[in-house]
């Protein structure tokens, strides 16, 4: 039951858009532009960046891929794919202008006599537009195209010249630690650290970004948020896809490096990471690399009493019937992780001891993304002397949705009117999609802004992706080294393996439930 809501009137109707920020012009070069990212986040984000005045008249695109375009070939996937991700959004002269500033160039980017040819059409783009020089190279392409595009970059001269030069890496950001470095260093070859971001699109969600402002911006939270007053902490990121065509890179990466490395670890880092003394990109990141260098580190033998890894069998997801992973990717034989659960711990004085619950997968029952705070449970007093009866005294829990419907919610115990001998664990809606702004940018909206803008703040550092590989490694090493054993196959469609219970229940209270849609908001 919601017996109360407070919406943020401030906020409504703006969102976060319109903000007060001299926004340059750009050069997007666009390495797989054809890519199904491009095509289906990074096309509509920046219709809507144009539409709504921010990057209007102030961009322009050069799509690159081996496919054989012309300009007007690249126009009309564009134009297909806003369509079809923005559906009714895409017309008038908003929509023929936005078109008119894509270009194409079909290139073999893994070859260096290629390069000359994108010169060309960058000077030629550019001068088209007046634009000022200021580059993104946003690299949308398979990870080991990452280093040699890079190099070619810098060898070619692109580099040079007056305005900003950017790089924009989507993940996998390495495989391991060792191979991260190894990117990074190719990357330092050729860009500054400040001038590298590194994209984890959860943090280009509006609940994820939140999650500073609740902490920092009321005194309510921030005096509680420590192990005195909170028992555990659970992160989940539910799914009901399955791989979808990424099946080869899916089947080399697996939950653990797809997931956790990367958004799972930078939500237990936004929760956990102390108040930064200025509210600055380098200040926050500084904070953020010293939560994630506190989490204790598994030796391959604790592992299993720390971290479940599943594979979903066939089932039903969202009432339609589904194959199992093995049979979807075409290995019977594939012990890749579909799911992963874990408890982490944060070896910090503001955390000692309090068990962060993290669980992520395909094929399970709901799409559901949220961040938990179970408060500790108070003296069981009330009950006892009132002689008041019912539920058990439920603890607080403060509940942020990320997806797929935004809203934070605080659950407590009130006396039911109708009966004042009974408990009733309620939940108030503290804020939801609606209230924190009307047309809520995407993810990729605010992080493509952020680029152009130069606020490094929502991108992952090099040290963070550091310690997260560290946290990463010997776990990955222990599920390739175990195979078949210790994965717990599930159902499609179902909570995931109950192994996962095991292990929350060694250190903490169980899983919230994924089936029943009142949880994690009513118990
Ligand atoms: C991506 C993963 O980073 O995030 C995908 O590679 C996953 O496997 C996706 O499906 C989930 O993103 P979202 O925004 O739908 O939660």
């Amino acid at each position: 039951m919601i017996v109360g809501e407070l919406h943020g009137d401030v906020c409504k109707g703006g969102g976060d858009v319109h903000r007060q920020v001299d926004v340059p012009d750009v050069l997007f070069v666009f390495f797989g532009a054809t890519g199904d990212l491009a095509r289906r986040k990074l096309y509509p984000a920046l219709y809507e960046l144009w539409r709504s005045g921010e990057l209007r008249g102030r961009m322009a695109v050069l799509g690159v891929s081996r496919r054989p375009f012309d300009d007007e070939a690249y126009r009309e996937f564009v134009r297909k794919a806003v369509n079809e991700y923005r559906p009714f959004a895409l017309y008038g002269e908003t929509a023929s202008s936005f078109l008119e500033r894509f270009f194409f160039l079909s290139a073999d980017v893994g070859k260096p006599e290629e390069t000359a040819k994108l010169a060309t059409r960058i000077a030629e783009v550019e001068e088209r537009f007046s634009l000022s020089g200021n580059r993104v190279f946003y690299l949308s392409i398979a990870p080991q195209h990452f280093a040699p595009i890079a190099q070619s970059l810098r060898t070619s001269g692109l580099l040079e010249g007056r305005g900003f030069r950017r790089v924009v890496i989507e993940k996998p950001f390495g495989w391991d630690l060792r191979s991260a470095r190894e990117l990074n260093a190719a990357l330092l070859g050729a860009f500054d650290e400040r001038d590298i971001y590194r994209i984890d699109h959860y943090l280009g969600k509006a609940m994820v970004q939140n999650i500073a402002v609740l902490r920092f911006a009321n005194l309510l939270f921030e005096p509680l948020w420590n192990r005195h007053y909170i028992a555990q902490v659970e992160i989940t990121a539910a799914e009901t896809v399955g791989v979808g065509d990424r099946k080869g890179y899916y089947e080399a990466a697996g939950a653990l490096r797809d997931m956790v490395q990367n958004h799972i670890l930078q939500m237990v880092a936004m929760v956990a990471m102390e108040p930064p003394g200025r509210f600055e990109p380098e200040a926050i990141r500084d904070e953020k690399v010293k939560a994630l260098r506190s989490l204790r580190i598994y030796r391959p033998e604790e592992v299993p009493l720390f971290v479940v890894r599943g594979q979903y069998r066939s089932g039903v997801t969202l009432g339609e019937a589904v194959p199992g992973y093995r049979e979807e990717i075409g290995n019977p034989a594939s012990t890749t992780e579909t799911y992963v659960a874990a408890v982490l711990f944060l070896e910090n004085f503001r955390w000692w001891g309090v068990p962060f619950l993290v669980r992520t997968g395909k094929r399970l029952a709901r799409k559901r993304t949220d961040i938990v705070i179970h408060f500790h449970t108070l003296p069981h007093t009330v009950k006892a002397l009132s002689g008041i009866e019912g539920e058990e005294l439920a603890p607080n829990r403060l509940i942020l949705r990320v997806q797929p419907d935004e809203g934070i919610f605080l659950t407590f115990n009130v006396r039911a009117s109708r009966s004042p001998f009974q408990l009733i664990p309620t939940a108030m809606e503290l804020s939801r999609g609606e209230a924190i702004g009307f047309n809520t940018p995407e993810a990729y909206e605010r992080l493509l802004y952020d680029v152009v803008v130069g606020d490094p703040t929502n991108f992952t550092r090099w040290d963070e992706v550091e310690a997260a590989w560290r946290w990463v490694d010997p776990i990955a090493e222990f599920f390739a080294a175990a195979g078949e054993e210790g994965l717990a196959f599930y159902p499609a469609g179902s909570e995931g393996p109950e192994e996962a219970q095991r292990i929350a229940r060694r250190h903490a209270l169980p899983f919230t439930s994924l089936v029943d849609e009142r949880a994690p908001i009513l118990p």
